[in-house]
């Protein structure tokens, strides 16, 4: 396929409890939670950006409403910081075009196919990104950037995967896997949290998707699966011999912030990589350690 439609949207699903973070995430949404100084929705936002896509679209609930404020000018205190000689580069990634945050409300969390399908109105006839802020891509170029250069070969739908130890693919969603092509692969079928002996592979999606707007209509009549929740997994499994359909290995490092060890990784690897602070987090760490 040649020229494929470029991907203008990206849809990032924020309306979730956040339960594994309780209690700091009773009034702050988890999406805000910072490794080091950055909250997370910002990574995954500069991601979007850095693979050329101009508006995002939040599908948010209550309690979220800090997640959009995070994009907006901050008048006081750039006032302040101006008035007080301080360097205001910190906030130019938050800063956005008039009209291209766009925020719709998911006011049941009934599942990640769901969070998705409330943006409907808003993706129209386009392909769109998806990017879960909790799944943390860290590479050169980022992951979505990797994705829409595939994506230009492609076209059709993708998902970024990983590959992880068996035993802990039921966690997660799995590709069964056809052809390989480099990073490429055909995606054969897809299933949400299988039981480890009956898992097609042990490549996981892994929070970034591109996927054409068909997969709406598969979404609104979509039951419930896994846990009970409208799966993504089952409305794009059905897509698969319709369009096509592939996976792209990631080139980098994903951190998983929706739980507190990926956390916990992800804050000291990326504080370890920073050139204004990753010498003296390393000394920090060895006196930890009493090594
Ligand atoms: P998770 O299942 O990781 O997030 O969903 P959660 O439900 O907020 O977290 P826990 O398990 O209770 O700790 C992945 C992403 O999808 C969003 C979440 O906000 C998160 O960014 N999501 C999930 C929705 O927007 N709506 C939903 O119904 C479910």
């Amino acid at each position: 396929m040649t020229n494929p439609k470029p991907i203008r949207k990206a849809v990032f699903p924020v309306a979730g409890l956040g339960t594994r973070f309780l209690p700091a995430t009773k009034a702050i949404p988890k999406e805000l939670l910072p490794i080091v100084d950055k909250p997370l929705i910002q990574y995954a936002v500069d991601e979007a950006r850095e693979a050329g896509i101009e508006q995002m679209i939040f599908v948010t609930g209550r309690g979220k409403t800090a997640i959009v404020e995070h994009f907006d000018i901050a008048y006081e205190l750039e006032t302040t910081m101006g008035e007080r000689g301080k360097d205001m580069s910190v906030l130019d990634s938050s800063r956005f075009t008039p009209g291209d945050i766009i925020t719709v409300r998911q006011q049941v969390p009934m599942g990640l196919g769901h969070a998705i399908w409330c943006a409907r109105a808003i993706v129209g006839d386009e392909p769109f990104a998806i990017l879960l802020p909790d799944e943390m891509m860290w590479g050169e170029p980022g992951c979505m950037k990797q994705m829409v250069d595939a994506y230009a070969e492609t076209g059709g739908n993708l998902v970024s995967v990983l590959e992880v130890p068996r035993e802990d693919v039921s966690s997660y969603g799995v590709i069964d896997p056809g052809a390989e092509n480099g990073a490429l692969t055909e995606v054969k079928g897809l299933v949400e949290k299988p039981p480890v002996d009956e898992a097609p592979s042990n490549k996981i999606v892994s929070g970034r998707y591109i996927l054409q707007p068909e997969v709406m209509r598969i979404l609104e009549d979509q039951e419930k699966g896994a846990g009970g929740e409208i799966q993504l997994t089952d409305a794009m499994a059905k897509m698969i011999g319709q369009q096509p359909f592939h996976a792209v290995t990631f080139e980098g490092r994903r951190f998983d912030c929706g739980s507190k060890l990926g956390f916990v990784e992800a804050t000291l690897a990326i504080a370890l990589e920073r050139e204004d602070m990753g010498g003296d987090v390393r000394e920090m760490a060895h006196r930890i350690l009493g090594d």
